[in-house]
């Protein structure tokens, strides 16, 4: 099946093919922008690099539009306004530039589909794929033409709000993800009208906000920065991205929106990028509350000077570029880059031969059949089922009196996640919902707390009521949607108000008890994960996750999906990953935890290794780890050689077999090991997966390609390279399980 290469190379093949078929194309957009920019007066190419959000009156917009004095306008989503401002700019300014019209277009525009990060848990980049270009047709018919997604941030820390708009904690996965995505937004011709333009975010490494404090300050040091936090981006960019999108954190007291290294040498310079580079909202601005400007001047001035294009909202080139200029503060040349940068991506969105919107497409668009299809396939893929005793699931077609309870049963604003600007709360089939319609089933309803952070217990007892007339309890817990995204960092995760409390009291009820937790991050739950026979997690599903979880508990379809991120026992375990260096000591050998220790335990540390004495060796649940109905065994990889050099494959085939009586998709996953490196190597690094379907009883050749040069990584002289040793490889289910195989490359 797909993996990164399956999608970096066909569209590498495909940009490099519209390079070369279209190289006069290329040129000739190259010739455009020359003819346009000899044109263009300064106060014009100023404006091209100018962002507002629709605010103010549409006249006001109009007049900014005819005067040539903004390039892009973000969050104006009413078509009809849409065509007028983009008239303006078209016909009634002096050169005729179109806007190019933007929004955050994240997980769906109008049919939402599971947040990225349970996107990511699909491990599924076609689903992927197919929901950015779901978005993209949808977006489009209003008059958007350029997405602030994919989110390429890795992020280790489920405290950040953030880490619901990511792919998680692998540097792998998300890149596979962004690279699907990217390919989904711009399609293979990006002047299609139902095409946009994607943008690469937040660059860099803002996922590493200490204390998962969103803005906060990140300490990546060049290793990190190399082998964890900028490979997706590199991925994205070579998957043909047209914008990026500098983050708000500094990274060792430097702000990203002010690194000419991060903007300039390695994204011009190193990468070849020729799109063009945006700020986020106002982090030009924010420079001065970092403390690395001192006034609006040297904002402007460290902005342009790193290789920043376009100021979202901070106004800050409309207000200083020109005074810059006039001082030697910074070069025309470097101004007329920024224009041609821009302009180059208006050109390949062919918005100069189309600027304006076919209004007679929204209706059919718009939550088409085959987009809301496409939406309950990937909230379906996307549930992780975690637990499962006694074969509680898929619900038995004699279960005919549900209990259906908790906050988030029929919440369909909540359930469409977090960055839902245009979804509409009227259009998400809710669990309740879906399960009311089932044939045959009684549903007793009493959602026991009103929402996820209310804390009144006085619905509890009808809860219990309902479950005791009941023959299975569906608790659906978890996060309201404001909870996670943006500005939403949370220092307990916890189920919020008195949810443990509902579990607990459901718990003694003794009836089947099945959670479902719809949420934006990995919530610790482990109580009451104890307390329940099955737990369900969806990462906030979108519009169609009542019908996709309906059909998961009877059995109409069996869970796939695997986490893409680790799930702590407590929240002092975090950071927590699977892809950590081994240390000095490493937790092994005996797990001694708090209460095993004897009273005047004499002072030692010996036999003590890597790990907290309250929280044990493990995470609650792993990265990558997911259950199905049935279940699957893996044979012993067999590898074409165990020795191999630096230009050599490595071909892998694993023999997997369905053990179980269901057909199931399992998702299996190649983790190598470098043994020994210039700097200490992560334990493990997922480097492939794939989706592997079968029938009861089948058995099939899972085969991976693993080119040696996917094993290199910046060593402690910060070249890339694949270092001569020992390895280990690991084919499985989950990054905890498997038996190592080894091979060597010299
Ligand atoms: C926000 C976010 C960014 C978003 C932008 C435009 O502050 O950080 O992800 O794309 O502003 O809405």
């Amino acid at each position: 099946m797909k993996s990164l290469h399956n999608y970096i190379i066909p569209v590498l093949a495909l940009a490099l093919a519209a390079c070369s078929q279209s190289g006069s194309q290329t040129d000739d957009i190259e010739k455009k922008i020359d003819h346009l920019l000899s044109q263009m007066t300064l106060e014009e190419k100023i404006g091209q690099l100018h962002q507002i959000t629709s605010m103010g009156t549409l006249e006001d917009m109009c007049a900014q539009a005819k005067d040539g004095t903004i390039g892009s306008i973000l969050n104006e989503i009413d078509p009809e306004r849409i065509n007028q401002i983009q008239c303006a700019a078209v016909e009634e300014s002096r050169l005729g530039i179109p806007l190019l019209i933007a929004r955050d277009v994240i997980h769906g525009y109008k049919t939402m589909f599971p947040i990225p990060l349970g996107q990511a848990a699909t491990f599924d980049p076609a689903i992927v794929e197919e929901g950015a270009r779901v978005s993209a047709a949808e977006a489009s018919a209003d008059g958007i033409r350029w997405t602030f997604s994919p989110m390429l941030d890795v992020a280790r820390d489920p405290r950040w709000g953030r880490i619901a708009e990511g792919s998680g904690e692998d540097p792998y996965l998300t890149s596979v993800m962004g690279a699907a995505m990217v390919k989904g937004y711009q399609g293979t011709d990006l002047s299609n009208p139902a095409s946009i333009a994607a943008c690469a975010k937040h660059f860099v490494g803002y996922g590493a906000a200490e204390a998962g404090k969103d803005y906060n300050s990140t300490n990546i040091p060049m290793g990190q920065m190399r082998n964890v936090y900028l490979p997706p981006f590199l991925a994205a960019k070579e998957a043909g991205m047209q914008t990026f999108m500098s983050s708000f954190n500094d990274n060792d007291g430097i702000p990203a929106t002010g690194n000419r290294w991060l903007l300039t040498d390695l994204l011009r310079d190193e990468w070849g990028f020729d799109g063009f580079v945006v700020t986020d909202w106002n982090s030009a601005g924010e420079m001065l509350n970092h403390g690395f400007c001192a006034d609006m001047a040297e904002v402007a001035e460290k902005s342009m000077n790193a290789g920043i294009d376009m100021d979202m909202m901070a106004f800050a080139y409309t207000s200083q570029l020109a005074d810059l200029l006039k001082a030697g503060k910074v070069k025309q040349s470097q101004i007329d880059n920024a224009v041609r940068n821009v302009l180059r991506v208006k050109y390949r969105l062919g918005l100069f031969e189309n600027p304006y919107i076919d209004l007679s497409l929204r209706d059919s668009v718009m939550y088409a059949p085959t987009h809301l299809a496409a939406a309950k396939k990937a909230a379906t893929e996307s549930a992780v089922l975690l637990k499962n005793d006694k074969q509680v699931l898929p619900l038995s077609q004699n279960v005919k009196r549900v209990a259906v309870v908790g906050p988030m049963a029929d919440a369909p604003q909540d359930q469409l996640g977090t960055w839902t600007f245009d979804g509409e709360k009227e259009k998400t089939i809710t669990p309740l919902a879906a399960l009311r319609q089932l044939e045959g089933v009684t549903v007793n309803y009493a959602p026991g707390v009103a929402y996820s952070r209310d804390r009144r217990t006085d619905g509890i007892a009808k809860a219990v009521a309902a479950a005791r007339q009941s023959d299975v309890v569906l608790a659906f817990l978890g996060e309201e949607a404001i909870l996670s995204g943006e500005a939403h960092s949370l220092a307990d995760l916890n189920l919020q108000g008195a949810q443990r409390q509902l579990v607990a009291e459901l718990a003694k009820t003794g009836k089947p008890l099945v959670l479902v937790v719809m949420a934006g991050r990995p919530l610790t739950i482990g109580d009451e994960v104890d307390k329940a026979d099955a737990v369900m997690y969806m990462f906030h599903p979108g519009t169609m996750g009542g019908p996709a979880i309906a059909d998961l508990l009877w059995g109409a379809a069996n869970p796939s999906g695997k986490l893409p991120v680790t799930f702590p026992k407590m929240v002092g375990q975090v950071p927590v990953y699977y892809a950590h260096n081994n240390t000095g000591r490493p937790a092994y050998g005996t797990e001694t935890l708090l209460h095993d220790i004897p009273l005047e335990a004499a002072q030692t540390s010996l036999g003590n290794t890597s790990y907290h004495l309250d929280a044990g060796f493990h995470p609650l649940f792993p990265f990558g780890y997911g259950l199905s109905y049935t279940t699957f065994e893996y044979g012993q990889p067999q590898l074409s050689a165990s020795t191999l050099g630096e230009k050599d494959t490595l071909t892998v085939e694993c023999q997997l077999t369905n053990t179980g009586r269901y057909e199931g998709t399992e998702v299996a996953q190649l983790y190598v090991r470098d043994h020994h490196g210039s700097v200490a190597r992560p334990v493990k690094e997922l480097k492939r997966f794939q989706r592997v379907s079968l029938q009861p009883g089948e058995t099939k050749t899972v085969t991976f390609e693993l080119p040696v040069e996917d094993l290199a990584f910046y060593g402690a002289d910060l070249t890339k390279k694949v270092e001569p040793g020992q390895f280990s490889l690991w084919v499985s289910g989950d990054s905890q399980s498997g038996q190592p195989t080894a091979f060597a490359v010299e």
